[in-house]
């Protein structure tokens, strides 16, 4: 396995790229913005495919790279489902897997510093983003943090694992690096409370001031989201007209999302599943065929929908389209499946 723990000086923020050396697929949990170029460059050095980007949470205090690397790579945008903004292609919900070549991550909701904020565990380790700290736990006093879900999810979910499960967070402001559940659950000073109580008390007296960035950094990361109208301008197609195109002997209704995606919120009739990542390889097998096609692309939001768009058209395909705002517009208009 390839594992990096890179920083960001400016904002103390860790990133994590992890990639499974077999596959050559890659992930990358919480990047900065500023950083882009110098994962890419990292990328094409390891000879890796980024297939996802994960934020653990809106971030406060720098402006997530999540966005620009979509861009730039073509990777799947992923946070938790309790994320307040359309800004990600995929939603994963508690104890659910966000899967790349030979590597699984498991989402935990971990709400507290903000309620949207998730860690992920990857068999010895987890990522706490800022829900636990080195010797330290995530503030809760803005972005609707709550010390009492604090509590919850540190006590009663994260402080659950294995002592030997190393913690990587997504900041540090010492130079620590990683701990482990056991270091933490006996030397955290925030941690050896005998209730939540006194947990909450501790945290609702922090003072602290507000992130210099935060300002700028939150309504930018809640717009990170291909918008409607980048997704209309790349052949995007409103449900009603999508639905009587899909209905032409000539098309191939393609659906880009995975199997936890399409168990949970269905898929419309007719649609053969290829999953974003797997989009070139599709076509490079398919070339003759789809050459006489309409191709119809959908997925959950429209994000991987546009993206396929554009890949199919640097094939010279003029004849793809896709449905904006996806399935989640579809079923907001109250088409069948
Ligand atoms: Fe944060």
């Amino acid at each position: 396995m390839i594992f990096r723990q890179l920083f960001d000086k400016i904002s103390s923020t860790y990133t994590y790229l992890i990639a499974s050396a077999a596959g050559r697929e890659a992930l990358i949990i919480d990047p900065v913005l500023e950083n882009v170029e110098q994962y890419i460059k990292l990328l094409k050095e390891l000879d890796l495919k980024l297939v996802k980007v994960i934020d653990s949470h809106i971030h406060a205090d720098h402006i997530s790279g999540i966005a620009e690397l979509r861009d730039k790579t073509n990777c799947v945008t992923v946070m938790g489902d309790k994320t307040p903004a359309d800004v990600v292609a995929m939603r994963v919900a508690d104890e659910e897997t966000i899967k790349i070549d030979g590597i699984d991550l498991k989402a935990l909701y971990t709400p507290g510093h903000t309620s949207e904020s998730f860690s992920f565990l990857m068999k010895d380790r987890v990522f706490t983003g800022d829900t636990l700290l080195i010797r330290g736990t995530g503030r809760t006093d803005f972005q609707n943090g709550d010390p009492r879900d604090s509590y919850n999810s540190i006590f009663n979910k994260l402080l659950k694992l294995p002592e030997a499960t190393l913690v990587y967070p997504a900041h540090d402001y010492k130079g620590e690096m990683v701990s482990t559940i056991g270091e933490e659950k006996y030397f955290n000073p925030r941690l050896q409370v005998r209730s939540a109580e006194e947990y909450i008390d501790i945290m609702n007296n922090l003072n602290l001031p507000d992130p210099k960035m935060m300002d700028v950094a939150v309504p930018s990361n809640l717009n990170l989201g291909i918008d409607f109208n980048r997704q209309k301008v790349n052949n995007g197609i409103e449900p009603e007209e999508f639905n009587k195109i899909k209905k032409d002997p000539d098309s191939v209704l393609i659906d880009l999302r995975e199997d936890i995606e399409i168990e949970k919120e269905g898929k419309l009739k007719n649609s053969i599943i290829i999953p974003f990542p797997k989009i070139n390889e599709y076509i490079d097998k398919n070339k003759d065929m789809l050459k006489s096609k309409k191709i119809l692309f959908y997925c959950a939001h429209g994000h991987r929908s546009t993206l396929a768009v554009q890949i199919s058209k640097s094939y010279n395909y003029s004849n793809c389209y896709h449905l904006i705002g996806g399935l989640k517009n579809w079923k907001k208009e109250g088409l069948e499946l």
